[in-house]
């Protein structure tokens, strides 16, 4: 009987701290040796000349989710099959809570759609209604079930809370110990910036960019921030798009607070000038914080070499294009204030970001790793089961050709959208092959992981985040009581 049931021969391991020569051997899904002369084995990989990653972990995606308005374009099976496409293992979507209505009846349901997944994956829980039956009863059962991080919206019509209601998930989080990821932008100077440029006429995509100005993000950045610290709870900020935001971020930081920053691939890579292409074009890169400057985009390497943003996720959120059910919802062309934000995102990041990081010598293959899965695993409790390839972790990694161009196409993206924002984008690096917990689940141009392959994964209590135990007086306002 062979010692293991495979062993991936011949390539150089990178992970979140070192770049080295080793083999890797698995056996029930595990990784079980790194080294050299490992032993006999049921199966050997050839991996010379390449690199071994550990898998994807993209933290942020939306797949077969209601609430966002028009219908999403892929299902947890055509989101998988892109996220193995792109050589991301694991992902973490949204249990999406209707205004009025239950989480845990949706979350409930989530769970059976998910049984197509083809790559594993967990949940946040997204509040847009905080009644005591959700804060009391559905947030402590969910949390305790393993989905361990919520998500709030300060802005969007119909999911967002005000800052009394944030507060309220706030305490709820830090009671029962879960991360809070928040969707940080001013909504009344969004709304009313709309208003006005509407009441001009000055309706194109372009002006999608006008109504959410950095300054929007930043002010709301700077006000959860503050709402987190006085009620000592760790917060994660999503997608964000450019240095005053993450300037604001440095600063709590600073301070020693639990405030940590996620951005995307898309705003280290597209700027607010693609919302100008010809005709209606422009509506592919509705997505909300908007994509903002070049110098934006510098500032964001900055921050991610410096360690201020840990973690770059996609924030796959789809809708198709030439499609009424889509970005052409209300016509075609459609007023930007009536487009469905979001694009699709999960199979580019890690060919895109490796091009534009590592090729390009911006990061190196370390931090490369950190940002795309080790960071991401640790921030959502998913390590190290996820995003290492230690001894005892899941087998879960990417065979990558560091040299390999590939011409970005919709077709390449697996999905169940008809454009990506990266078409005719030309790689330097892509995935040969993307592997599951020691199974194969893309081979390098065919998803080959059978629908249903994917596992929920349950995130216990994690030290990361823990509170501080750090209040501006006294009173311990979440519990009650006086120190
Ligand atoms: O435009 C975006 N980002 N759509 C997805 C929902 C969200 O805000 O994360
Ligand atoms: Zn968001
Ligand atoms: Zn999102």
């Amino acid at each position: 009987m062979a010692d293991y049931d495979m062993i991936v021969r011949g390539g150089t391991i990178a992970t979140a701290s070192d770049v080295f020569r080793a083999d890797l051997a698995i056996r029930d899904g595990l990784v079980a040796a790194v080294g050299e002369n490992l032993g006999t084995s049921a199966e050997v990989i050839d991996a010379s000349g390449m690199l071994i990653l550990p898998g994807g972990v993209d933290t942020h995606v939306h797949l077969e989710q209601t609430g966002l308005g028009p219908e999403m374009c892929d299902t947890w099976e055509s989101g998988t099959a892109s996220a193995a496409a792109g050589g991301t293992t694991t992902v973490v979507c949204f249990a999406w809570q209707p205004k009025g209505g239950s989480l845990a009846a949706v979350a409930a349901d989530y769970r059976i759609k998910a049984q197509k997944a083809r790559v594993d994956y967990s949940f946040h829980l997204t509040v847009t209604d905080p009644t005591p039956e959700v804060l009391e009863v559905e947030l402590p059962q969910l949390i305790a079930e393993g989905c361990r991080s919520v998500k709030v919206f300060m802005t969007y019509d119909g999911v967002r809370l005000d800052d009394r209601q944030v507060l309220r998930v706030l305490a709820a989080a830090r009671r029962n110990e879960a991360l809070v990821c928040v969707h940080a932008e001013n909504h009344d100077l969004i709304a009313w910036l709309t208003e006005q440029l509407v009441s001009a006429e000055l309706t194109v995509p372009k002006f999608h960019a006008y109504a959410k100005p950095m300054i929007a993000e930043r002010e709301a950045v700077y006000r959860i921030i503050s709402l987190a610290e006085a009620l000592d709870v760790p917060i994660q900020i999503f997608h964000v798009s450019g240095a005053q935001s993450a300037e604001e971020i440095a600063r709590a930081q600073a301070r020693g607070l639990k405030v940590w920053g996620e951005t995307c691939v898309h705003y280290l890579t597209l700027t607010a000038a693609d919302l100008d292409r010809p005709g209606f074009e422009g509506a592919k890169y509705i997505f909300g914080p908007p994509a903002r400057t070049e110098a934006d985009q510098e500032a964001l390497w900055g921050y991610l070499k410096r360690g201020v943003i840990e973690v770059i996720s996609s924030d796959h959120s789809p809708t198709r294009f030439d499609d009424p059910k889509g970005k052409k919802f209300a016509g075609d062309p459609a007023p930007f204030n009536k487009v469905p934000n979001g694009i699709p995102g999960l199979a580019a990041r890690l060919p895109v970001l490796f091009t534009e990081g590592v090729s390009k010598g911006r990061i190196d293959l370390q931090t490369f790793v950190r940002l795309t899965s080790t960071n991401p695993a640790k921030l959502f409790g998913l390590f190290p089961q996820k995003g290492s390839l230690a001894v005892g972790s899941d087998a879960d990694f990417v065979i990558w050709d560091p040299e390999k161009a590939v011409t970005l196409t919709n077709a390449l993206m697996h999905h169940g959208g008809d454009y990506t924002p990266y078409e005719g984008y030309r790689t330097q690096g892509y995935p040969v092959a993307t592997y599951l917990r020691g199974h194969k689940v893309f081979d390098g141009e065919t998803v080959v992981g059978a629908a249903g392959g994917g596992r929920f994964i349950a995130r216990e209590p994690y030290p990361m985040i823990t509170p501080l135990q750090r209040f501006p007086t006294p009173f311990n306002a979440v519990d009650g009581t006086l120190t």
